[in-house]
């Protein structure tokens, strides 16, 4: 058996957690393996909403276990603040025994939040936008080898070792910022929420993800954030401090490459980002901010309103690469039903030349985008269940884009809801 993997193309936000929710029955185990609370997965189905940022998307199936992977940074508090909503909502975790979480996944402690908000505010109007929950100090810390695990917290000292790296936090703070906040309340829900999460089953990933493998069962990793976050090769420094390619999933849970199956990459029919970075096809204008309005483009964590542009098939392509990519999801496609024309963007102007790839240096010099007209399908989708209610024009855009991209579309999603989504192939 394989782990096959889910992720997203663009700059996040692509709709995986609803599609990790469509595609759970089918699996026997959802493994997040990167990221943490800055990202919000959305799931909607019976007429109920849910928001996820550190648990997996597939916590509403009977028969699916959930793993928080050793590659995810875990903020106790946001994760017991998701774990007692569950719980309020019917969903008692604890009870169900259906999410267990690694050991080597580091934690957030309330300080990496101050160091992350006070980076942010001396970088000015050159900060990153980052979501302010602590990810970049965190991972920081865990290649800097001071980090601290979820197993740390059963050890005997615990409280001496977190007491160290906090002050070596307020030292940081002190010396290259100049104040420090008053985190005194969030320590003391940081150690409540480090207690619920003891209750968990904690375990080793690899093992537990292999042991799976080799009893035949199915494995699903849910990638967060999007290819174009991604520390290597997304647009950096405007990008996340974790890799959300498939490579991601390896490390992030311990399976070896040949144990990868089936990679879907997920992407909108569009395309958004949230924080700072290039955006070549930003529409930075009043049809960007259709786009917005129609699409509820604000910030599931951050409730940021989301930049939004036109679909950006160099960065598909680029992403398609580097992931493995063998099917694809789009979703979103409902959104674009109230334009007449839409737009894909097939190369780039870039120092007086056609390029079809990410430049090296686009974070500094302009990528302008080429644009190809395409004809709006102007048709409602969100109530279609059946291949044959696909508008010609609809078909016609999918067609292109599976030519262009060299990977079909699986899956398409009409709307929101669990039910919203058509299997195409
Ligand atoms: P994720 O981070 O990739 O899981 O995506 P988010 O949940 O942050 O953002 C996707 C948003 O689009 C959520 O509000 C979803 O409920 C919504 N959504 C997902 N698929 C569709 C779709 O096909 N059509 C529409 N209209 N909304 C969708
Ligand atoms: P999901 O999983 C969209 C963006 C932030 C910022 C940059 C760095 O919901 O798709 P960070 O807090 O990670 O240091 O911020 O990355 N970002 C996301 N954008 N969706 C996400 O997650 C994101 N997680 C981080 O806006 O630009
Ligand atoms: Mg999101």
């Amino acid at each position: 058996m394989a782990v096959d993997v889910l992720l997203g193309l663009q700059w996040g936000d692509e709709g995986k957690g609803k599609i990790v929710d469509v595609l759970s029955a089918g699996y026997d185990l959802i493994a997040r393996f990167q990221g943490g609370p800055n990202a919000g997965h959305t799931l909607e189905f019976d007429g109920k909403k849910f928001v996820l940022n550190t648990i997996p998307s597939g916590i509403f199936f009977e028969n699916t276990m959930n793993l928080i992977g050793n590659g995810v940074v875990i903020d106790p508090i946001t994760l017991k603040k998701e774990i007692d909503k569950l719980k309020d909502a019917g969903h008692d975790l604890l009870a169900k025994k259906n999410l267990v979480i690694a050991k080597k996944a580091h934690l957030i402690l309330p300080t990496h939040q101050l160091l992350d908000a006070a980076s942010e505010k001396k970088m000015g109007d050159g900060k990153i936008g980052s979501t302010l929950k602590g990810i970049g100090p965190t991972y920081m810390d865990k290649t800097g080898r001071n980090g601290l695990r979820v197993g740390d917290t059963a050890m005997p000292d615990f409280k001496e070792r977190y007491q160290k790296l906090v002050d070596k936090h307020v030292s940081m703070l002190t010396a290259l910022y100049g104040e420090v906040a008053d985190f005194s309340e969030r320590e003391q829900a940081f150690f409540e929420a480090v207690e619920l999460i003891n209750k968990f089953q904690l375990v080793d990933s690899e093992h537990f993800v292999n042991d799976y493998l080799k009893q035949g069962k199915k494995v699903l990793a849910e990638g967060a954030q999007g290819t174009m976050l991604d520390i290597d090769f997304g647009s950096y420094p405007f990008v996340t401090s974790s890799n959300t390619t498939t490579a991601g999933a390896c490390t992030g849970l311990g399976v070896a490459p040949n144990k990868i199956g089936e990679v879907i990459g997920i992407f909108k029919a569009y395309c958004t980002r949230v924080g700072s970075g290039p955006f070549p096809t930003e529409l930075d204008n009043e049809t960007g901010e259709e786009l917005r309005r129609i699409g509820h483009e604000f910030g599931a964590t951050t409730g940021r309103p989301r930049r939004t542009g036109w679909i950006d098939l160099p960065a598909l392509k680029y992403a398609i690469m580097l992931n493995g990519v063998t099917q694809m999801v789009m979703t979103k496609a409902d959104v674009l039903s109230g334009f007449d024309k839409i737009y894909a963007c097939t190369h780039y102007t870039y120092l007086g030349q056609q390029i079809d790839y990410m430049p090296y240096d686009i974070c500094c010099v302009e990528a302008k985008p080429v644009l190809k007209e395409i004809e709006g399908w102007n048709e409602d989708l969100t109530g279609i269940t059946e291949l044959s209610q696909i508008p010609a024009k609809l078909q016609w855009y999918i067609d292109y884009l599976e030519k262009e991209l060299g990977v079909p579309i699986k899956y398409l999603s009409v709307g929101p809801d669990r039910k919203q989504t058509l299997v195409l192939h």
